[in-house]
């Protein structure tokens, strides 16, 4: 997509996964900062200690303190993912995650010799529990949840998410929590499934808050014992996520992005008002995506094809799915992008009527 936007004269380009507003400036200070002052040599793979103990007074704000819950740094949310698979599944185990799902889950699954167990969730995106219930078998280890999604936006709701956290917790399943898009949620305050299992593994970073997808850093925390595994296949493997962004990071924790999350949600409404008349999409309640269902007659392929004569790229929902009957949209760009965005849609899907 980055190839491909880049031969043409004036993209639209809703294809992008990441926020389009810059590092905010006090970061960026802080990295130069830490970088000048030789903050760059290995750090202890657990991540440095002013970090940790920051991140561990919010994780007890959120969740209330908990002797037995311990924070890890990590090179990206990516990191976290990588790791919690790693140190939790055997080979022929099985991992159940939410279909549409996030590109990296069916690798990282794969990765470590488990077997994909995709549920599908079309067309609400909810996770459904009886369909879970009925997933279920006795070589089920874990369970990833990921809300709000990518791709879809749509944020789990109260009572399935409570729903799931209970389930696993008496099933006594592994359930991983990839909430990055916490910072991003609309209509409702983040929920969070550790509110109703303790045992979660809640994955979380920095690259969708501050805007540092190329600084390359995350965290993670859940019970003691896991974590220390991780910590253990993070020392031979990534290390540490590198030294000048976690010095950065501490004061990231204390910025108001409201300003930000507030553009993205003026976008959402801007998008939805566009679309709806156009197209079946529900309403996502976070992340910076869509997912609306593909115009009468068109394949993801045929659909990319029609968008790229007009300039315009998003994303096949195979990319994301085993149904190829969805594409994605990120409205994480400038109006004046959205706006030709929703222009040149909705010429396209009246073409397919
Ligand atoms: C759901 C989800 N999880 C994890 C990641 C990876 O993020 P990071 O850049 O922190 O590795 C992404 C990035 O797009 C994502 O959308």
């Amino acid at each position: 997509m980055f190839a491909l936007s880049a031969q043409f004269r004036d993209p639209i380009n809703l294809s992008i996964g990441q926020p389009d507003f810059p590092v905010p400036e006090s970061i960026k200070a802080d990295l130069c900062k830490s970088i000048n002052e030789n903050r760059n040599a290995y750090t202890p793979t657990e991540g440095i200690l002013p970090l940790r103990q920051k991140l561990a007074g919010i994780i007890d704000q959120q969740f209330g303190p908990n002797p037995l819950r311990r924070a890890l740094v990590t090179s990206g949310t990516s990191g976290a993912l990588t790791l919690a698979l790693l140190a939790i599944v055997n080979p022929g185990d099985e991992v159940i995650y939410f279909d549409p799902y996030f590109v990296m889950y069916p690798a990282i699954v794969e990765l470590a010799g488990g077997v994909s167990v995709p549920i599908n969730t079309y067309p609400n995106f909810q996770p459904n529990i009886e369909r879970l219930k009925a997933a279920i078998t006795p070589r089920t280890k874990m369970i990833i949840l990921n809300s709000p999604s990518n791709p879809t936006g749509i944020c789990c709701g109260e009572n399935e998410m409570r729903l799931l956290a209970e389930l696993t917790a008496e099933k006594g399943i592994c359930l991983v929590s990839d909430e990055i898009y916490s910072r991003f949620n609309y209509d409702s305050p983040h929920l969070s499934p550790a509110t109703w299992n303790p045992n979660t593994i809640v994955i979380d970073g920095f690259s969708k808050s501050y805007a540092m997808t190329g600084l390359r850093i995350g965290f993670v925390h859940g019970p003691a014992e896991i974590i220390d595994v991780m910590a253990e296949l993070q020392q031979f493997t990534f290390v540490n996520a590198p030294s000048p962004v976690q010095w950065s990071a501490i004061g990231a924790l204390d910025l108001d992005m409201h300003a930000e999350v507030d553009r993205y949600r003026h976008q959402r409404n801007a998008l939805i008002d566009g679309l709806q008349k156009h197209y079946e999409i529900e309403t996502p309640g976070g992340a910076f995506y869509a997912f609306p269902k593909l115009p009468n007659g068109h394949s993801g392929e045929t659909f990319l094809q029609r968008a790229i004569e007009h300039e315009m790229l998003v994303i096949p929902g195979t990319v994301f799915s085993q149904c190829d009957s969805h594409f994605r949209i990120s409205y994480a760009v400038d109006d004046r992008t959205l706006e030709r965005g929703i222009e040149v849609l909705s010429k396209i899907a009246k073409c397919s009527t």
